[in-house]
């Protein structure tokens, strides 16, 4: 057993937190106001059975060191020593190894990336790539400035160079630099032109790659690590955040080539999100600088749901967006590799995201026609309640209705009607939204879902012996699904030796970054009628194919999306093949 474990079993969590806060009992946990936020019903659990604290308001939680960190503001190696002298412990070792894992995996980052860095600038080896990037008109001080390199088309190279300056093959897998093989590891990133993935405050945290051929994939980028993940990063912020500030307006692009080509044409005040859809977290680090969000992409924004509820989201958080609109080229690159002119005047002459919309539609739909007209209102009624502030809604409502030629008040009533349309039985999903003193990053639904579901599968009634049965691809986010091909062993191990559920036997199957998210699900409380196991079941199922409805709708969205495109272009076969798809897909909807 090591230190920390040691204290926590000398040390009852709820003893410590006594001293500090007024403990309410509240079932088998206890409650109070939360100390972290201001609120006056209290959201702030603890659970002497888990040992742990979570604030349902703030989203604050963890163990007593982390609960004398917050409350104390100390560092974790003062809370170590603080509670050791309490419980009587004497401490072995005083480094703490986690923060030196993150250090060494910067490290060999730093390493790395001079690696590539000096291949791509000083060795024959580079000399296409170089070439290749000449060709597209990258100037010799932008590759400096970005640092971006080239990744040899060998399979060992870059290992190679690493172990020889002392990191192991563990820690170039961890890094992602490396994948694990029989013999150790060998190169991810093989004859591709490297971007070195630099966060806000300049921490060398992964790289993507780019092929010089045409090849697929196209990039590939450091997978999900200790100190990467993809979603909550923004590709040049680090060079951006200065001229961000001074534009007061964030121009947000798709890829690397085109944030870099921005730049260089002298347009600094730009970021890329590596193609995904924007996130909270990408959201949050944008609004340290800047509310006006201006969005460069090449995609038909209006049709795609994942881009929408980055909009949704970034509308939630306050954000004025705006849309460029891109012509002369299919992204920024293109663009101002034929004339930087045309970049400018198209973020010059950005349109309001909701403008956006209606032009997109009006170019799509003919709203004379009846058919349109109801697929108009389908489209964009659901966005329009989507919008938060009350005068712009009220004004866009007008808009639409004038474009529709249509009586402004049955518009209305629709676009109440589409935002009053709450969730039916799932309580806990309106209370972490509600709670939230303004603090919480507002989850979506589906998120809030997948989270509900999750938290319910942690409560099974006494003596149940249930095993869901649902594959794990019903969650999208990927934590729950691994979370929950774990929950499915567990439960079948103890419905086999007949045992009962037990949180921490369960937990300690866990790796620790599910450990976390567990203790703040288990904490959730749920309505006092699932413990009953028909009730429990009930809820179950309702949540179940409430996920799956809105997967399938997801996909016929998509669908018809891509319908309209085939018949655009008169792909007379694709178009009766997707179909097909769709009215199988709606029968299956139809049936749950
Ligand atoms: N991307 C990725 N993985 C892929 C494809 C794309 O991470 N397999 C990210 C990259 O950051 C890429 C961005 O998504 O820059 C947009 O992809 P795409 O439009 O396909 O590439 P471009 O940015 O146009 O790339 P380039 O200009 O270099 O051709
Ligand atoms: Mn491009």
């Amino acid at each position: 057993m090591d230190d920390v474990e040691l204290i926590k079993e000398k040390i009852n969590i709820v003893d410590l937190i006594s001293e500090y806060l007024t403990l309410k009992k509240a079932g088998v946990n206890f409650k109070a106001p939360c100390p972290f936020h201001n609120e006056k019903t209290p959201s702030f659990v603890v659970s002497p059975e888990r040992q742990i604290w979570h604030c349902f308001g703030c989203q604050k939680g963890g163990d007593l060191f982390t609960f004398l960190m917050e409350k104390e503001g100390m560092e974790f190696k003062e809370a170590l020593e603080m509670l050791a002298k309490k419980a009587g412990v004497v401490l072995q070792k005083k480094a703490d190894d986690k923060k030196d894992f993150k250090d060494r995996l910067f490290e060999i980052n730093l390493k790395a990336q001079e690696f590539f860095h000096y291949i791509l600038t000083k060795h024959p080896l580079g000399k296409k790539a170089l070439n290749y990037l000449q060709e597209r008109g990258i100037l010799t001080e932008i590759i400096e400035e970005f640092g971006i390199g080239y990744a040899p088309n060998s399979w060992e190279s870059l290992t190679r160079f690493l172990l020889k300056r002392g990191f192991t093959h563990q820690e170039i897998i961890s890094s992602g630099l490396g994948v694990a093989s029989k013999s150790g590891s060998y190169d991810r990133f093989r004859g591709r032109i490297t971007f070195p993935l630099i966060d806000a405050k300049g921490n060398l945290r992964g790289f993507s790659g780019r092929v010089l051929m045409p090849a697929e994939p196209k990039y590939i980028n450091t997978p999900q690590t200790p100190i990467f993940d993809k979603g909550n990063f923004l590709f040049g912020l680090n060079l951006a955040k200065g001229e961000i500030r001074n534009k007061k307006e964030v121009v947000l692009v798709e890829g690397e080539m085109d944030m870099i080509a921005s730049y260089q044409a002298g347009f600094k005040n730009v970021v890329a999100s590596k193609g995904t859809a924007l996130t909270e977290g990408q959201i949050d680090m944008l609004k340290k600088f800047t509310e006006n969000l201006s969005l460069g992409f090449d995609m038909d924004l209006a049709g795609d749901s994942a881009c929408r509820r980055g909009i949704e989201i970034a509308d939630k958080a306050g954000l004025n967006i705006q849309v460029v609109q891109l012509e002369g080229g299919k992204d920024a690159a293109e663009v101002i590799k034929s004339d930087p002119a045309i970049w400018q005047k198209a973020i010059s002459g950005a349109v309001p995201i909701y403008d956006y919309y209606l032009t997109s539609i009006a170019k799509r739909y003919d709203s004379k026609k009846p058919s349109d007209l109801r697929k108009i209102g389908e489209e964009l009624i659901p966005v329009w309640a989507k919008i938060t502030d009350d005068l712009v809604r009220e004004r866009y409502i007008q808009r639409l209705a004038s474009f529709l030629k249509t009586d402004e008040k049955i518009l209305r009533v629709a676009v109440e009607k589409a935002r009053t349309a709450s969730p039916k039985s799932y309580a806990p999903l309106l209370q972490t939204t509600k709670t939230a003193d303004n603090v919480v990053p507002v989850k979506g639904r589906r998120e809030l879902l997948e989270e509900y579901l999750i938290a319910l599968l942690l409560h099974p009634p006494q003596e149940s012996d249930f095993v869901p049965g649902f594959p794990e691809t019903l969650f999208l986010a990927e934590k729950w699904r691994q979370l929950y091909v774990l929950l499915v062993l567990y439960l079948d191990s103890i419905s086999f030796k007949s045992t009962a559920f037990n949180i921490n036997d369960f937990v300690s199957t866990l790796p620790s970054e599910l450990t976390v998210e567990v203790d703040r699900l288990y904490l959730m409380e749920l309505d006092e009628r699932f413990s009953e196991d028909k009730h429990w079941k009930k809820e179950l199922e309702g949540v179940i194919s409430e996920l799956k409805k809105a997967l399938i709708k997801a996909s016929l969205e998509k669908l018809s999306l891509e319908i309209k495109n085939a018949q655009e272009f008169d792909k007379m076969d694709t178009v009766e093949s997707l179909n097909k798809r769709f009215r199988d897909l709606s029968v299956k909807l139809k049936n749950l």
